[in-house]
């Protein structure tokens, strides 16, 4: 059965080769985004707030980057390549349990949705964070000023709820990944290390690797959003 946005239709025929599947950028990002959380985690935890917002911050740097880079990225980073309606996700649902279905060259229909999942939920705690008032109001975030302290404690208490959403999708996100390894022998974290995947020779399946300028672009404006929120928006 040929199902969408999988490489090959007919795959027994194809010769297996090495194909780059993510760009340098879309694994940084990546990495990044999970060194950020478990520093947010920690220090969210211990309480060590200065270094929280810095690791905050970083987390919703990666976030609007990676936004950026899904409309302006490479192709595999790029969300019209990816996003599928539900149609499509069902089809791909149905297909699940067979174990011999070839690797997809980006994200599958499925994974599509965890990705958004991911990003939302990050994005949820990242902004909630912004406005949450510090019990002895000390580390208050950079945009509290603009609420009174118990609309700061209520984003507080948001954002520990959205955080231990995030701890779900998070622990759904590692499952699926476990799933692809044991049940379907495709390693994908090994692809977001090393950027490439082995699959069947199809032509037009290649990655298409956006310019450098388009991601410094990115970088100087998402910075620059980042700093601004950083001073309250106060000159
Ligand atoms: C996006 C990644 C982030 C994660 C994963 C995260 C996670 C956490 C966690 C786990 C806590 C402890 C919650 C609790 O005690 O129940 C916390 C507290 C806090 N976070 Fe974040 N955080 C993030 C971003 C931010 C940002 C960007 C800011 C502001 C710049 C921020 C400001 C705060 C503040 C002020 C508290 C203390 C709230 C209180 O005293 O109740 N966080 N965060
Ligand atoms: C803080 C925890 C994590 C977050 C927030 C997170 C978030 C994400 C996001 C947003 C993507 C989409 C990548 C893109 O298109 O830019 C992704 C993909 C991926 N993540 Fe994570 N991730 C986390 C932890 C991990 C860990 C610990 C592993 C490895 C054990 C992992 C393995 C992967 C793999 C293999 C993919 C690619 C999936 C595919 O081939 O479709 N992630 N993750």
């Amino acid at each position: 059965m040929r199902v969408p946005g999988v490489l090959g239709g007919d795959q027994k025929a194809a010769t297996m080769r090495v194909l780059r599947v993510w760009d340098f950028p879309t694994r940084i990002m990546h990495w990044l985004l999970v060194g950020a959380i478990g520093f947010c985690w920690y220090t969210g935890e211990t309480g060590d707030l200065e270094y929280h917002h810095y690791s905050g911050y970083v987390a919703l740097w990666v976030v609007l980057m990676r936004v950026w880079w899904g409309f302006v990225g490479s192709s595999t980073a790029k969300f019209a390549n990816f996003v599928r309606g539900p149609q499509t996700v069902f089809k791909y649902v149905r297909t699940l349990h067979l174990r011999n279905t070839p690797a997809t060259l980006g994200h599958n229909a499925l994974g599509a949705i965890s990705v958004l999942a991911l990003l939302a939920a990050v994005a949820g705690v990242g902004v909630t964070g912004l406005f949450a008032v510090d019990m002895d109001v000390l580390y208050s975030g950079p945009l509290s000023m603009y609420v009174d302290f118990k609309e700061g404690r209520w984003f507080a208490r948001w954002h520990s709820t959205l955080f231990d959403v995030l701890l779900i999708v998070i622990a759904l996100h590692l499952l699926a990944v476990s799933f692809y390894y044991a049940y379907k022998r495709q390693n994908l974290v090994a692809s977001m290390i090393t950027g490439k995947r082995k699959a069947p020779e199809v032509s037009g399946s290649e990655l298409e690797v956006a310019p450098v300028w388009r991601l410094l672009v990115g970088a100087a404006i998402v910075s620059g959003i980042i700093y601004v929120i950083d001073t309250g928006f106060f000159y």
